[in-house]
């Protein structure tokens, strides 16, 4: 049986479209290999979003090329860089067989056994009518949570992001392929489902050659909703732009959409927000908050915040602070701002904010950061939660881990009888940054 080992960065997208080449290999009978050192053939899935996970890929290569010295093994650059530089990486790189792009995902059975003969440079993109978003499910879904996607690429231009130019157009999957997607999910017994897309919210809007025969996202919702079995319904990642009266709505009417939105910021500065083409200001951004909170008073937010962005002065980033103490979120992604080949900021570079300068500010909204999360958990201790079980600490065999609706983590005391996958009740003695403790009700 030959074996495969998918190295994979970047977020939940490159996620996916690993678990889809998985399933895909495995009808040429590939099985997944623990290590690179043993398997047959060895994907990358590269992230560009940055300059650091970029520079990953070019460590990752350094560590498997010099087996192709002792062993015959097959080595490919997939995702984000490849579609990037991929003419580049073909040359720079005369051992790697197999370059290719995210759009290529769905060919990598034909692609790999062309390798065979020839060297294979694929990073050509599809149309939106002819989007093939590949249907197999992967073989390691066997988990409580898992992924469905709904949509790829991004039509917005964010002048800091690279994604439009890595991922191509936006394309909406037909709703029905999606609600398969999940049934089939849940029969694997899978409970807890995240949406995925870059700007979930605009699913569905896009006038197409064929018409609008997508539903919006929020009647999505509510048919993924319907599924039996579905437990705990997450998506990511939403554009605040777009959050309308709709989905607010489904906050008050359906029960299983999680009690935790991920809605990124980006800043709380108004010049800056207009200077990243986000398409809303401050005051926008805090009433979605609010009607999101008089739907759903219990939701938890959490944000994306970049510091650094060319021209973004001390008195800006006060205001990305004031915003994080206004929301409160309960947990953030946090950038030092890096300049990506081909975006729009690169124009804006004369103004570019020193490195030390940047990472003070960072480390400024981290610090506030903490102490929300520790005051918000702290509200925890003496309530009783209800706990989706995900296994066994990875450090610790006696300890559960589970999840609430609202993406707390909670570490209890293992019990015989409490099974992954299950609900429990835990009564929450310990809070702390990231984590909750606690014991079974
Ligand atoms: N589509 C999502 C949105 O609109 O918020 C986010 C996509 S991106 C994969 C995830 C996060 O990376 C962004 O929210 C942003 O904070 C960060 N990011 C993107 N480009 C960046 C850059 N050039 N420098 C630093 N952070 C960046
Ligand atoms: Fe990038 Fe903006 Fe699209 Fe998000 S919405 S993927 S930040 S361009
Ligand atoms: Fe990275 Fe591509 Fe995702 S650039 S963050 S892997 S869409």
């Amino acid at each position: 049986m030959p074996t495969v080992y998918i190295k994979t960065f970047g977020c939940q997208m490159n996620d996916y479209d690993s678990g889809k080449m998985r399933a895909q290999l495995a009808a040429d009978g590939f099985t997944p290999a623990e290590e690179p050192e043993d398997a047959d053939l060895v994907i990358v899935n590269t992230c560009s979003i940055r300059e650091k996970p970029e520079q990953k890929l070019h460590s990752f290569l350094g560590t498997v090329l010099p087996q192709k010295k002792v062993r015959p093994v097959t080595v490919a650059i997939a995702g984000c860089v490849a579609q990037m530089a991929g003419k580049e990486l073909y040359a720079k790189y005369p051992k790697v067989d197999l370059v290719f792009g995210p759009d290529a995902v769905h060919r990598v059975r034909e692609m790999v056994a062309e390798s065979k003969v020839r060297r294979v440079l694929d990073v050509d993109f599809f149309g939106e009518d002819t989007y093939p978003f590949p249907t197999d499910v992967d073989p390691r879904s066997d988990g409580v949570a898992g992924f469905v996607t709904i949509q790829k690429g991004c039509d917005n231009k964010c002048t800091f992001c690279i994604v439009p130019s890595t991922r191509g157009i936006e394309v909406s999957r037909p709703a029905g392929e999606v609600v398969d997607e999940v049934r089939a999910l849940v029969d694997r017994g899978v409970t807890e489902v995240t949406l995925i897309g870059q700007n979930v919210n605009s699913y569905g809007l896009k006038a197409t050659s064929a018409g609008n025969p997508q539903p919006t996202f929020a009647e999505l919702l509510r048919s993924v909703h319907e599924v039996p079995g579905l437990e705990i319904l997450r998506y990511t990642t939403s554009h605040p732009r777009d959050v309308g009266d709709d989905l607010v709505a489904c906050y008050r009417d359906l029960p299983k959409l999680a009690d935790h939105l991920h809605l990124p910021v980006q800043s709380g500065s108004n010049r800056v927000l207009r200077r990243m083409k986000r398409f809303y200001t401050r005051e926008v951004y805090l009433d979605v908050v609010s009607r999101l909170r008089a739907a759903r008073p219990s939701l938890v937010l959490t944000t994306d915040v970049i510091s650094g962005f060319p021209g973004e002065t001390d008195a800006d980033f006060d205001e990305t602070l004031t915003l994080l103490e206004t929301v409160r979120f309960q947990g953030s992604f946090s950038f030092i701002f890096s300049p990506r080949p081909g975006t729009p900021a690169l124009r804006l570079l004369e103004e570019v904010v020193p490195h030390g300068v940047a990472s003070e500010r960072l480390q400024r909204f981290q610090a506030i950061q903490r102490k929300i999360q520790v005051e918000e958990h702290k509200k925890l201790v003496g309530e009783t939660l209800r706990v989706l079980v995900d296994g066994p600490s990875a450090h610790d065999e006696g300890v559960m881990c589970g999840r609430t609706s609202s993406f707390k983590t909670v570490n209890f005391p293992a019990l015989d009888g409490v099974a992954r996958g299950s609900w429990v009740n835990v009564v929450v003695g310990a809070a702390y940054a990231n984590t909750l403790r606690g014991t079974l009700a």
